[in-house]
């Protein structure tokens, strides 16, 4: 029989280890499907001659994951070699270094217009961005989308990407290992998009982009020049609509951070 409280206790459980959503119908039994392959690897193993004990091989190892250091130096090797955005979705979609992309549901590599002027950079896909595949589609999204139209913007006129493309498990930080590692996808993306004007949407982007420790609300409605290749591009880091659903009274410097983008654009008509 189940006691009152222990559904609410499971459910609490789940969602501080990270499983806030359900993704099938019906349950299935991992350690089943484990045990399905154990065995079926034990009868088809053919079998070895007897050894004596002196003779035995040492025990297998597990296969050593690859470490931070190596992660990024193959990102960045992969990264390099992708010559046009087709190019860096496979590129990212062969590589299995970041632990983020064992527990994603989809890819989130991009959504817009890659020829616009503008292109905005956030931080990670939550659950409807896992969900869907494309960045900035659930409530923060729909703020985004807000703001960009307050300015004559959409997403043909814009493109929108994150500094990470997989969801980490019930939306918590990214560590920095995993940005890190990250780091070469999304500079080499935006290479390739090679906008007229950047926009860091939120602390995470900013910081990491522009290799700065202050907070956003220091760096927000400031001017930077981010190096891309052999040229410098305007980049501005704007608060994350998430942080603004909260802090609502912080809309006010939103704004004038859009207009500022705004008149950066128009400068160039
Ligand atoms: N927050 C982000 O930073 N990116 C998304 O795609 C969604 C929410």
């Amino acid at each position: 029989m189940v006691q009152p409280g222990s559904i609410s206790d499971a459910l609490r459980f789940y969602a501080d280890a990270g499983i806030d959503e359900v993704i099938g119908d019906t349950p299935v039994d991992r350690f089943k499907e484990s045990r399905t392959v154990a065995a079926k690897a034990a009868t088809s193993r053919p079998t070895a001659p007897k050894r004596n004990r002196a003779e035995q091989p040492p025990a297998a190892r597990p296969p050593t994951a690859v470490g931070p250091a190596e992660a990024e130096a193959s990102a960045r090797e992969l990264a390099a070699a992708a010559m046009d955005l087709g190019a860096l979705r496979s590129a990212l979609d062969g590589f299995d270094a970041c632990p983020l992309k064992k527990t994603a549901a989809n890819l989130v590599f991009g959504d817009g217009n890659p020829n616009a002027e503008v292109m905005l950079i956030g931080e990670a896909p939550g659950a409807d961005e896992d969900r869907q595949g494309l960045p900035f589609v659930g409530v923060s999204g729909q703020l985004l989308d807000r703001m960009l139209a307050s300015i004559g913007l959409d997403r043909d006129g814009a493109y929108i990407t994150n500094i990470l493309p997989w969801r980490p498990p019930g939306n918590r930080k990214p560590t920095a290992e995993e940005t890190t590692m990250c780091l070469p996808f999304i500079r080499r993306h935006i290479e390739l998009v090679a906008p007229a004007v950047l926009v860091f949407v939120g602390g995470t982007s900013a910081a990491n982009l522009l290799g700065r420790s202050e907070g956003i609300t220091k760096l927000r409605g400031r001017w930077f020049d981010y190096p891309a290749g052999d040229r410098m591009i305007a980049a501005m880091p704007i608060f994350h609509p998430a942080y603004l659903l909260r802090q609502p009274a912080l809309k006010r410097q939103a704004w004038a951070d859009l207009l500022a983008i705004k008149a950066k654009l128009a400068e160039r008509e």
